[in-house]
């Protein structure tokens, strides 16, 4: 069975209208930048588009959603992380000195009545660097998770399955449900896993999304790729995947990492099953606009 991973080098709207059929995606799990105004502090945001009015962005992210809902199968699920800003008076985006919090529920304008939301997760996470003390620190983010039918949609929660967090011999077995307050540090700085990225999703995060909502040789989508997270973890767990990344410095990031991918899993593959007959050969397509 062979598996293909391509990346386009272009914007996300036009590829996807481009490149993608109708209902050909079993599982969508995408950061859409979060228009926060991120400054060009360091190579890794050199480049980061990140700064529109807020009518272009919200605009963006509604075209984004329809498209979405075009290409995502039937059973398939649609996995969207934001976080909450903070708003003025003017209802520019401002930092959290100055401004007033709104969490992004306004996206469900755009998918009421479409899409079904299943769960709102939060991801927690920790960090070390302190803010002023004037307020509680901001500790985690969110994921929208949408799917195309009610019910009748592809979940395996026994794959996702946690350890109980108290002994009681009621505890099923195969261990308990993680619920939709999920734990998972960032990537540090100094992690072996960090890379050339502001917004680096932790492999765990993405691995937890896609064994709960795709099988193998499924076809995964994101359509802001990024450092390439999803596409390592697609590599990992056989499935097929799909990115799109506007900057050309992360896609080659994303070559990188997937090289790297490839060369362990050939490893693995060589020690401990060195008669398999069947080796997925899976070569990662760039294509540029
Ligand atoms: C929040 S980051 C995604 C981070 C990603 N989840 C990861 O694990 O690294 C958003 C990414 O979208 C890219 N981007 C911004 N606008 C885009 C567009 N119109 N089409 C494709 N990619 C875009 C940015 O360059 C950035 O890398």
């Amino acid at each position: 069975m062979l598996i293909t991973h391509k990346l386009y080098n272009m914007d996300c709207l036009e590829g996807m209208r481009k490149y993608i059929e109708d209902s050909s995606i079993d599982l969508v799990i995408t950061s859409p930048p979060y228009n926060i105004k991120l400054k060009a502090r360091n190579e890794y945001t050199k480049n980061y588009m990140d700064n529109l009015s807020e009518e272009a962005y919200r605009g963006k992210i509604k075209e984004l959603i329809e498209e979405l809902i075009r290409v995502t199968k039937d059973d398939g699920s649609i996995w969207i992380n934001m976080k909450s800003r903070y708003f003025n008076e003017e209802r520019k985006v401002v930092t959290a000195t100055y401004g007033s919090l709104e969490p992004p529920t306004w996206i469900l304008e755009y998918t009421w009545g479409k899409l079904y939301l299943k769960n709102l997760v939060i991801w927690n996470y920790d960090i070390n660097s302190d803010t002023k003390n004037n307020k509680f620190h901001p500790r985690y983010e969110f994921f929208f998770w949408f799917t195309k039918k009610a019910k009748d949609y592809k979940f395996f929660l026994d794959e996702i399955r946690v350890i109980p967090k108290t002994r009681d011999k009621r505890n099923n077995p195969k261990g308990a449900n993680p619920t939709d307050v999920w734990y998972i540090p960032l990537v540090k700085g100094n992690s072996r896993e960090r890379n050339f990225h502001p917004a680096q999703y932790p492999e765990k995060l993405v691995e937890r999304i896609m064994k709960g909502c795709s099988e193998e040789y499924d076809t995964i989508l994101d359509p802001f790729l990024g450092s390439g997270t999803t596409m390592v973890v697609a590599k990992k767990l056989n499935r097929n995947c799909i990115g799109f990344e506007i900057n050309s410095e992360y896609v080659k990031n994303t070559e990188k990492r997937m090289n790297l991918a490839q060369k362990s899993i050939t490893e693995f593959r060589t020690s401990n099953t060195p008669t398999i007959k069947n080796v997925i050969v899976n070569q990662l397509e760039i294509i540029k606009r």
